[in-house]
């Protein structure tokens, strides 16, 4: 494969800028430049430099767009990106009204294919290099998301989403179901090419202690599996969380009562939490995602993510498609920026990009691998035109430093001002 060299302005990180000063932990370069050799990043610094190093380099210069990690998102379902944007219920309700009917759609295999290449089609065009799915019940849906994935060279991940109880009974497995056809899906796809298979319990409310246990045991089978569920969005799941398992410490503990707390766990939302669990997941090292459009869309509630990062928590950023708004992890951003500011913090533009990117990939336990612009990376790579539309252009045109420049785009930007996406190290077409 041709060398590739892609010059630009050039942002990456050598550390959290959640923690300590910001600045510390961001390298930037006015004229910088990446070097990708198959498909992996083997040099970044300045341009002219890796220009002389490198003649027989195929160049392409961005100019000032800014070329950044591709976007990672850590938390999504992409089998509800046909009901984005359905109006005017909170969790439980939207789930029952809008959610379940579209799942339960995905026992057709082609209607899988189509929303699964289309999902992908539309993250790669907002600068999404790798995404984290909830699946449906039925198997192929895992299928055609690793299938589709796999065309694109994407690093994907994701896994069958598990209910027997509180669904509907084309949307229900069983204890066992759940288990033979998670390993089944886990042995097939786990490690091949760049999928990663997630182990994966809708939430407590939609799984009996029997089938909890039995995907904690699959877990612990199969250590190098992430697992992914959802954990405290709304204040009626947590009431009716504490019905169901009365004897749960709280609604963590439902979750590691059953073998299903652990490092490579991943707890989506994580809003309203207390004490005790938030302390729990900093000891086991788990990571929990941020879903800040989506908490405002459904009504969830506002993340602490200052008060989780200081209990040095691992954070991702995620669309949560379609509860969230939004296929954009820009526009995802914005959102956690508002919401800093309703719990009174100002996020740094440096702090929202690092959390769009390597946040996200340390939250999957992919640090240095995915969402890194540094070397040694695979080579996913999102390039942001900085003037993207006229309303961003004529502010970005006063910008003071680069954080003023990128700040309208993060708050106003959308697909417009992806450039280029390249995955792997190959461009991806427009
Ligand atoms: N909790 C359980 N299932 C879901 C879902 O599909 N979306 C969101 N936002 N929360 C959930
Ligand atoms: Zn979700």
């Amino acid at each position: 494969m041709k060398k590739q060299l892609l010059l630009g302005q050039t942002l990456g990180f050598s550390g959290n800028p959640l923690l300590g000063d910001w600045a510390d932990a961001v390298n930037f370069d006015s004229a910088g430049g990446v070097l990708i050799e198959d498909g992996r990043i083997t040099a970044t610094g300045n341009a002219a430099h890796l220009r002389a190093d490198n003649p027989d380099a195929a160049v392409t210069d961005y100019g000032d767009a800014l070329i950044s990690a591709g976007f990672v998102d850590a938390h999504m379902h992409y089998p509800q990106t046909g009901m984005i944007a359905s109006w005017g219920k909170q969790l439980i309700d939207w789930l029952n009204t809008y959610t379940f009917p579209e799942e339960a759609r995905f026992g057709d295999r082609a209607y899988a294919d189509d929303v699964a290449n289309r999902t992908l089609d539309i993250a790669v065009a907002h600068g999404t290099t790798t995404l984290t799915s909830f699946c449906t019940i039925h198997p192929g849906s895992v299928d055609a998301l690793f299938e589709a994935a796999d065309a694109r060279n994407m690093a994907v991940f994701a896994g069958k989403t598990c209910m027997d109880r509180n669904a509907p009974d084309n949307l229900r497995d069983s204890a066992q179901l759940a288990y033979d056809d998670s390993k089944a899906l886990l042995e097939k796809w786990h490690g091949k090419g760049r999928a990663n298979y997630v182990i994966t319990p809708r939430f407590s409310p939609t799984s009996t202690p029997e089938q909890l246990t039995a995907l904690g045991t699959l877990w612990a089978e199969h250590p190098s599996c992430l697992m992914q569920t959802h954990l405290s969005e709304q204040l009626p799941e947590i009431a009716w969380v504490k019905e169901l398992f009365p004897d749960a410490r709280d609604y963590l503990d439902t979750y590691e009562m059953h073998g299903l707390l652990g490092a490579r766990g991943l707890y989506g939302h994580a809003i309203h939490l207390e004490e005790r669990e938030i302390a729990r997941l900093a000891e086991v090292g788990a990571a929990v995602v941020h879903c800040p459009t989506s908490n405002t869309f459904i009504g969830s509630g506002l993340f602490d993510m200052m008060g989780l990062a200081k209990a040095a928590l691992t954070i991702g950023l995620a669309t949560d498609t379609g509860g969230g708004s939004s296929f954009s992890m820009l526009r995802t951003m914005a959102a956690a920026y508002e919401i800093g500011q309703l719990r009174g913090t100002a996020l740094h533009p440096a702090q929202l990009m690092w959390l769009a990117t390597e946040g996200s990939a340390a939250a999957l336990k992919m640090s240095g691998e995915i969402g890194h612009l540094g070397v040694g990376a695979v080579a996913d790579i999102t390039v942001l035109d900085l003037q993207s539309t006229p309303a961003i252009a004529q502010r970005a045109s006063r910008a003071l430093d680069i954080w003023d420049a990128v700040f309208p785009t993060i708050m106003m930007g959308d697909d417009r001002a992806v450039r280029d996406v390249w995955i792997a190290g190959e461009k991806q077409s427009a």
